[in-house]
């Protein structure tokens, strides 16, 4: 099953904390080849398991070599080590239907993880490369960019989506793309 459907907000699942994945097996590997095919078809530069109803600790991420990033990466127990800088960017996610909001991070990061050939690895990301893996960690963690905006705003947007819940989305909503 190549393509997997993404959870949407509010879906509780989205707000577990993953556990750290512990075998490197058949299923972790076919798992994070769906994940690629299912970003990619979104189309996406990033996706967590989590957001695949897979509370593991697995992302997946492209940010292309234009965008001064390193192509397709697959990360396995990622995690920041070193943060530094700050930088405002306007978030979407595969999500979140129909919304985006300027969230702040770290402009730079130092990531560990593991790549799904066991090897443990060290990256320097910059710039958007950084702002997508701080957020597709922070998907790990139970956290979507909802939770990094003021509360003003996420109501707003909570009674906006619960109105087109309610009342069907409009077009021009599930035409935008947001690719996080
Ligand atoms: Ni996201």
């Amino acid at each position: 099953m190549p393509l997997r459907p993404i959870l949407k907000y509010p879906d509780p699942t989205l707000k577990r904390v993953s556990a750290p994945v512990r075998n490197m097996d058949g299923e972790l590997h076919q798992l994070l080849e769906d994940m690629v095919e299912t970003m990619y078809h979104a189309p996406g530069i990033g996706l967590a398991a989590p957001q695949v109803g897979v509370p593991q600790r697995a992302i997946v991420v492209d940010v292309g070599k234009d965008q001064n990033g390193p192509g397709l990466l697959k990360l396995v127990n990622p995690q920041i080590v070193e943060r530094d800088g700050s930088i405002v960017f306007e978030e979407g996610c595969l999500s979140v239907i129909g919304y985006t909001a300027e969230v702040r991070r770290a402009s730079k990061v130092l990531i560990r993880a593991w790549t799904p050939d066991e090897k443990e690895i060290e990256l320097e990301a910059e710039g958007l490369f950084a702002v997508v893996l701080q957020h597709e960690i922070d998907h790990l963690d139970g956290k979507l960019f909802l939770d990094r905006i003021s509360s003003l705003k996420r109501d707003l947007y909570r009674r906006r989506l619960k109105k087109w819940m309610r009342e069907g989305f409009p077009e021009e909503v599930t035409a935008t793309s947001s690719t996080l």
